[in-house]
C-alpha cells in the first residue's frame, strides 16, 4: 500500500482522565468525588481496586508529560477534576487545585503539547451527589459556574474545551444499569439525568461564549457506534432503529439540531414519563452550538429483534479485544461519514479510540504490543479514508497514554500505550508507542 498521508496541522494526540491517573486523592485540598465513594463500596470495582493512587500523575506529571514530548504527541486530552477545585462541588475555590492544571498547560505548551480540557470525565462532587447529583438541575447552573472558573483560570493558554466525556455513559451505566458511580438502576431517572448533562452542556457552552476566550473551540465528546443489523428482516431494522436512537441519536440530535429524536422521546415519555424538560428548555440548547464533536470510538454493535427483548446483541466471528469488543474499524469510516452526512459536516475529533489486550508484559525493556499497534493502524486507515471523503477529521486522540483505572475493571485492563508498573510506577513505552512516534514524526502511515 502507498503512503496515507495526513492533512498539515493534523493533531496527533493521546488521551487521559482525571480519576483514572492522578491519586493523591485526599492531597491539598482535594474533596471527595462520586468515584471514591463509588469505588470504596466493596463489590464495585474488580479487585476491589480505587483511584485512591492510580498512576500517581498528580505527583510525577511532569515526567509524563516529558515521556509525551519524547514520544512527539502533539495534542493532550485529559480531565479536571471538579473536586479539586471545588472541593464541595461550588462554593469555596481551592486554589491548589487551579494551581496544578495550570502548571500541567504550562508544562505542555513548554513542551509544544497543545493542551484540550474535558471539564467532566465522571468525578462529580460527592457533595453535589448529596443533593441528588445530575438529576437535581441546579447542578447543571454549578456545572456552568465551574466551567467559567475553569475558562477564566486556564482560557489565556487552553484553546480547546470539551465540555462532557460520554453523557450516555454518565447517564445509562451510571444510573439505569449501576455499574458505574452513583450507582442506581433506574431507568426514569437515568433519562432525567440524561436531559439535564444535555442542559448543563449547554450552559457551559454559553459560558464559554461569555468568557471572552479568544480562537477557543469547545465541543462535547460522545461514544458513538455504528448499528448493524443481523439480518435484512424488519424486525432487526427496528433493533438497530431503537439502539441507533438510543445512544447516537439521543444526544448528537440535541446538541447538532436542539431537539431529541421524535422516536426515542415518545418511547421514554411512555415508558418512564421522563425526561422533565421546562419551558424553554429546547429552545436554550438550539442556541448553543458547539464547534466540534468529539468522537470515542471503539467498536460497532451488532443487533437482532430478540425473543423477550427489542434488541438483543449480536457477537460476529472476528478478533476482539480483551474488554470483548470486536475490531472493526470500518465502523470508525461508516460512523465518520453518518456525522458528516447527517450532522451538517461538523469538525470532528476523535478524542478517544485505542484498546486493551492481554499480553502486555515487559520482556527484555520491551512491550510487544503487536495487536495494539494493528489495532491503531487499522483505525488509522479508516480515518485517513473518512479524510479522503470529506470529513473534516482534525485530530485524534489515542486512549490512553498510559495504563490506568478502567473503571469498574479496576486495573485489569491496560489501555497505554505505555506500560505503568503499579508497584514502582515505572512508565515503559510499548511498540506500539513507539510506532505512533513514527507515524506522527511523518504525519504519515
Ligand atoms: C471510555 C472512557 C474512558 C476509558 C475508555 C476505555 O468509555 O471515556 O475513560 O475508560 O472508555
Amino acid at each position: 500500500m502507498s503512503k496515507l498521508i495526513f492533512p498539515e496541522n493534523f493533531i496527533w494526540g493521546v488521551a487521559t482522565a482525571s480519576y483514572q491517573i492522578e491519586g493523591s486523592v485526599a492531597d491539598d485540598g482535594r474533596g471527595e468525588s462520586i468515584w471514591d465513594r463509588f469505588s470504596h463500596t466493596p463489590g464495585k470495582i474488580l479487585n476491589g481496586d480505587t483511584g485512591d493512587v492510580a498512576c500517581d500523575h498528580y505527583r510525577r506529571y511532569k515526567q509524563d508529560v516529558q515521556l509525551m514530548k519524547e514520544l512527539g504527541i502533539k495534542g493532550y486530552r485529559f480531565s479536571v477534576a471538579w473536586p479539586r477545585i471545588y472541593p464541595q462541588g461550588r462554593g469555596q475555590i481551592n486554589r491548589k487545585g487551579i494551581d496544578f492544571y495550570s502548571s500541567l498547560v504550562d508544562e505542555l505548551l513548554n513542551s509544544g503539547i497543545e493542551p484540550a480540557v474535558t471539564l467532566y470525565h465522571w468525578d462529580l462532587p460527592q457533595a453535589l451527589q448529596d443533593l441528588g447529583g445530575w438529576a437535581n438541575r441546579d447542578v447543571a447552573d454549578y456545572f456552568a459556574e465551574y466551567a467559567f472558573k475553569m475558562y477564566d483560570v486556564l482560557g489565556d493558554r487552553v484553546k480547546k474545551w470539551i465540555t462532557h466525556n460520554e453523557p450516555w455513559v454518565v447517564a445509562f451505566l451510571g444510573n439505569a444499569f449501576g455499574v458505574h458511580a452513583p450507582g442506581y438502576k433506574d431507568y426514569a431517572l437515568a433519562v432525567n439525568v440524561s436531559h439535564n448533562l444535555i442542559l448543563s452542556h449547554a450552559k457551559a457552552v454559553q459560558a464559554f461564549r461569555q468568557s471572552g476566550i479568544k480562537d477557543g473551540q469547545i465541543g462535547i465528546t460522545l461514544n458513538l457506534s455504528p448499528v448493524y443489523p443481523a439480518s435484512d428482516k424488519a424486525e432487526d431494522m427496528e433493533a438497530v432503529q431503537l439502539l441507533d436512537g438510543c445512544q447516537n441519536r439521543w444526544f448528537l440530535d440535541p446538541v447538532v439540531y436542539g431537539a431529541y429524536p421524535e422516536d426515542i422521546l415518545a418511547l421514554y415519555r411512555e415508558k418512564f414519563n421522563a425526561p422533565v424538560i421546562k419551558d424553554g428548555d429546547m429552545e436554550f440548547i438550539a442556541q448553543q452550538p458547539v464547534d466540534f464533536i468529539g468522537v470515542n470510538y471503539y467498536s460497532r454493535a451488532v443487533v437482532k429483534k430478540g425473543r423477550e427483548t427489542n434488541i438483543e446483541h449480536v457477537r460476529p466471528e472476528g478478533v476482539y479485544t480483551e474488554m470483548d469488543w470486536e475490531v472493526y474499524p470500518e465502523g470508525l469510516y461508516d460512523l465518520l461519514i453518518r456525522l458528516h452526512k447527517d450532522y451538517n459536516a461538523p469538525v470532528i475529533y476523535i478524542t478517544e479510540n485505542g484498546a486493551a489486550f492481554k499480553d502486555d508484559k515487559i520482556v527484555d525493556d520491551m512491550v510487544d504490543d503487536q495487536e495494539r499497534l494493528d489495532y491503531l493502524k487499522s483505525h488509522f486507515e479508516a480515518a485517513h479514508k473518512a479524510i479522503q471523503d470529506g470529513v473534516k477529521l482534525k485530530g485524534y486522540y489515542v486512549w490512553s497514554f498510559m495504563d490506568n483505572f478502567e473503571w469498574s475493571y479496576g486495573y485489569s485492563k491496560r489501555f497505554g500505550i505505555v506500560y505503568v508498573d503499579y508497584d514502582t510506577m515505572r512508565r515503559t513505552p510499548k511498540k506500539s508507542a513507539l510506532w505512533y512516534r513514527d507515524v506522527i514524526e511523518n504525519n504519515s502511515l
